[in-house]
Order: C-alpha cells, then structure tokens, then sequence
C-alpha cells in the first residue's frame, strides 16, 4: 500500500488536441519527497495540475492514499499546492494569510490559532505573525506560502518551482529548510525543478521526465551515477558524450583512439573523469578557467570540444597552447543508444 499512496496510471494529459503528457505511470510512497525534473515543457506542471485536479486527465487514473481521485474535485482531494509566486493576501498579516484556509473551515477559534502558531514555527516564522507580505524578504514569504499549506495536513504537498524566484543563497537555504519540514513532517511531497542540483539534493527519488515520458527515475545517488540515456546523462553534468566505433569515439567533427573496444554504443565522461597534463591525445586550449580547486579547460581536439577539469596543482596550460589528455575507459559511463 505504502508503496502507491499516490499512484499514476496510464496518466494522459492534454491541451485540446495537444498531448503533453502521454500514458504516464508512477508511484509515489508515502512520505517522499519526489522530485519531478526536466527541461521547460517537459510537462511537469502539466502532471502536478492533473494531480491536483486542475486538469482533467483525457485518459488514465489517478489514486491518491487507497481512493481512485480521478474525478474528485480539487478542493475535496487532500492536496496542498505551494507555486513559484507564492500568492499571499497582500492585505493580510502572516498569521492571517496562514489561518486562511482554516478559517474557510470553520474550525474553532482557538484550535485555528493553534495549528497557525504551529505552522508559523515549523517554517522559522515565530514571531512574524503580524507582518504583512510587503514587509517581508521573499524568503519569508514563500516560508508563509508553505505554512498555509501545512496547516491544512495535506496528504500530499505539490511544489511547483517553488524556490526559482529567490536569489541564489536563499534557494541554497530554503532547500535545507524544505527538506527539514518534510522530514518533520512526514508529509508526501511532489516537487517540481528544472534545476537538477536541486532534485539531487532535496529528493528521495527523482522523475527525469522528457517530452512527457519518465527518461529515467531512480534516487539521486542512482542518476548522478549511472545515467542510462545521452539525454539523463547530459542532464546530470556528463558534458562529454560521444558515439563509438571499433575501438574509437567519434563525433562528426572526427575520431580519437580508445584504448579497447567499449561495450557501450555511447560513452560519456563528467569533466573530471577527463585525465589532463597526461595521457595518449592532444589538444589546444580554446578556454581556460578558475574553479578554485580546479581549473575548468575547454581543449579543441579531433573529436571538437573536450571539457576537462585539471587539478590546480597542475602547471597552467595558456589559451591556445597545447594540452595533453586521455579519455580513459576505467572513468567512461556506458549509455544505451
Ligand atoms: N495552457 C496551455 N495550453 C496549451 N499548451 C500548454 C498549456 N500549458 C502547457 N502547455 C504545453 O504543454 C507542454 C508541457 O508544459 P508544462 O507542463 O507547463 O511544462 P513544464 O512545467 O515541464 O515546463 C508544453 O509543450 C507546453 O507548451
Ligand atoms: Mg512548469
């Protein structure tokens, strides 16, 4: 059971004669963070609007905690929604904006105030009730926007993008503080990123979707470490991805050596699985830059572009001079064509 508190079956979504979404399935356990992650118009907030039940599916089901939800209206499916712009009564204090939802309730006074108080402090906001959204960092509101969901005990929380509109070092914290509310609260979560350091980070398990179709799904560790496709590779920071021939990688620009022959149609290497200052190919410096404890190189060579991360220690190769690599077998990860 626990392993389909939500469950996607045959999911099919569409605008007019659009599909967007095709026969998608997934089941989501109860309890996880599971991050929806692709590239813009892969249809994630397509898939979290028809779990929501803000868009009718054309085909499948969608089961929510044991009860097929399919056609249960939004408001009576037990789900909490929180958005990139985090929609707060402008008007309304952090505690009002928070008790909205229970005071449509009708719940007594005091137990209103309660779970306000509660949601406020589950978020880091005791003490900022009486603020209003204006006087507020955009941090902080989006910490309201989560505890007005909250306080309704959603089954299950869906976050659209919710921490793209914040700065850098904020997204940085409000990933952290996420994840905390989530282990705190135990809540299911569907979080919806195209930033994949943040799905690595934040979620139990990720759904790498392409053009509506699940590409791959598996735990961070898993799609870090062991793309299956061109595409999830690319995705997860392989930025050197090349077809094989005999024993050669090849691009159309041209070929290199490899030193067997590889079982894998397509082989890629991060930038740090590139060996440089060493190694049986050379190429020329077409970039150059300053990573701190590395330094990030752009080589032209037979096979075009190569990026490869130098350990700092290494003599600095000048733009245009030449550079000595390897493209090792022992570091390549192996796709399916
Ligand atoms: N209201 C709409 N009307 C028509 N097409 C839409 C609408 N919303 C999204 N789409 C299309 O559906 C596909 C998936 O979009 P969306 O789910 O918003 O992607 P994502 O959230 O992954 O960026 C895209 O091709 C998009 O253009
Ligand atoms: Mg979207």
């Amino acid at each position: 059971m626990s392993d389909a508190f939500v469950k996607l079956s045959g999911l099919t979504l569409g605008y007019g004669r659009t599909v967007a979404v095709p026969a998608l399935d997934l089941s989501i356990r109860e309890g996880e963070l599971i991050a929806l992650l692709g590239p813009s118009g892969c249809g994630k907030t397509t898939t979290m609007r028809a779990i929501a039940g803000l868009l009718d599916p054309s085909d499948g089901t969608i089961e929510i905690d044991g009860r097929d939800v399919t056609r249960v209206p939004a408001n009576k499916r037990g789900i909490g929604l929180v958005f990139q712009s985090y929609a707060l009564f402008p008007h309304l204090s952090a505690h009002e904006n928070v008790a909205f939802g229970l005071r449509l309730q009708k719940l007594p006074a005091e137990e209103i105030r309660a779970r306000t108080e509660e949601g406020l402090a589950t978020v880091g906001l005791t003490g900022f009730g009486k603020r209003k959204p204006a006087e507020m960092s955009g941090g902080q509101q989006q910490r309201v926007a989560l505890a007005r969901s909250l306080v309704m005990r959603p089954k299950v929380l869906l976050l659209d993008e919710p921490l793209s509109n914040l700065d850098a070092r904020l997204r940085l914290e409000m990933r952290t503080e996420l994840q905390r509310v989530q282990k705190e609260t135990g809540i299911t979560m569907v979080f919806v990123t195209h930033d994949q350091a943040e799905a690595l980070a934040l979620a139990d398990r990720i759904v790498l979707m392409r053009e509506g179709r699940i590409e791959q799904l598996g735990t961070p560790a898993d799609l870090y470490a062991r793309p299956e496709t061109a595409f999830a590779a690319e995705f997860m920071g392989f930025e050197n991805i090349f077809r094989t021939e005999g024993a050669a990688v090849v691009s159309d620009k041209g070929r290199l050596p490899l030193a067997a022959v590889p079982q894998s149609p397509i082989l890629a290497w991060r930038p740090d699985a590139v060996t440089v200052g060493e190694g049986p190919h050379e190429g020329r410096v077409a970039a150059a830059s300053f990573a701190g404890a590395h330094r990030e190189y752009v080589i032209d060579s037979a096979l075009g572009p190569v990026k490869a991360d130098a350990a700092i220690e290494l003599p600095e190769v000048p733009l245009g001079g030449t550079i000595r690599f390897d493209l090792p077998l022992a570091t390549a990860r192996g796709l399916a064509a």
